[in-house]
């Protein structure tokens, strides 16, 4: 299998591809990313991952060297170029490029730009129907988890732990014990038939397919707030997970507490997220 990368201006093969030791992606974590999914050549939501990739360069003053539409053909290029793939997701990375290691960067600096593709595997029913389990852990993270940021050893220590544990995901609690998000999802409950989730702010990342299925569930009439909510809230019936590569999961468990799953709204808003799946992947590809 022939893996291609695309990597400052080249395309080449995986194997080829080398980033300096003192690029300040490795030396500091500096630097940020986006996942997009694209099923059967359709990009999901491009323009709003090019949106928060471009948002999220910004926040931390790195210029991507290239534009946001530069960016979506290169996208497309690699996932054609990468005949294997049917469903995949590409990474793009963007870092603050090599400099002798200093806190302080040179100005200018020359941003690394590297882009990935791998196969996406879509939860297929049984996975759906299966769920996940979750554990609750302190919030740990920095004050700017809004920004797609390539530091991520808490989210990393957060899902060992959740291994351990023998759950999935691991949902990030704050003072209050309200759920913020998971290590790489958004968590949706159903709390007295309300689609109930934490508010964009600075303590989550504002989720593409978060923003989808609430988009979804909004067309078709389902009640939705953004607030803090616990895990232990009373009238809470439902609960998921919604992420690029899971889509949209139930979570069975959280701690100690079951839930049904999946949940009739969850069940519905999966119906519906899998018929806009198919209704796109119906259309060409669209390039921002
Ligand atoms: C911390 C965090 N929250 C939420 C998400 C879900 O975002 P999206 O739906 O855009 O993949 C991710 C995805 O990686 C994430 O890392």
């Amino acid at each position: 299998m022939n893996e291609v990368v695309y990597l400052n201006g080249i395309f080449l093969p995986l194997e080829d591809a080398r980033v300096h030791i003192e690029d300040r992606g490795f030396q500091f974590a500096d630097g940020v990313y986006e996942v997009i999914a694209c099923i059967g050549g359709t990009f999901l939501d491009m323009e709003l991952h090019l949106e928060r990739f471009y948002r999220s360069a910004t926040a931390i003053g790195i210029s991507p060297p290239v534009t946001k539409r530069k960016l979506g053909e290169l996208a497309h290029q690699l996932y054609l170029r990468n005949a294997h793939l049917e469903n995949a997701t590409i990474y793009i990375q963007l870092t603050r490029g090599r400099a002798p290691r200093s806190h302080i960067p040179p100005v200018p600096n020359r941003p690394t730009l590297a882009l990935t593709a791998r196969k996406l595997e879509l939860p297929d029913d049984t996975a759906f129907t299966q769920g996940i389990r979750a554990i609750t852990i302190r919030d740990m993270r920095w004050q700017r988890c809004d920004i797609k940021s390539i530091a991520l050893l808490p989210n990393v220590l957060g899902r060992m732990e959740a291994r351990r544990s023998g759950a999935e995901e691991a949902f990030w609690v704050d003072n209050n014990g309200h759920i913020l998000e998971g290590c790489s999802s958004n968590v949706l409950a159903v709390i007295d038939q309300t689609l109930v989730t934490h508010p964009l702010d600075n303590h989550v990342l504002g989720g593409i397919t978060r923003h989808l299925c609430l988009q979804l569930a909004k067309h078709h009439g389902i009640a939705i707030q953004e607030r803090a909510w616990h895990p232990y809230e009373a009238g809470m019936e439902e609960c998921m997970v919604t992420s690029t590569s899971w889509m949209l999961l139930p979570v069975h468990c959280i701690n100690e507490r079951q839930l049904p799953s999946p949940g009739p709204i969850t069940q519905q808003l999966r119906h519906w997220l899998m018929q806009h799946l198919a209704s796109l992947s119906k259309k060409k590809t669209i390039l921002p």
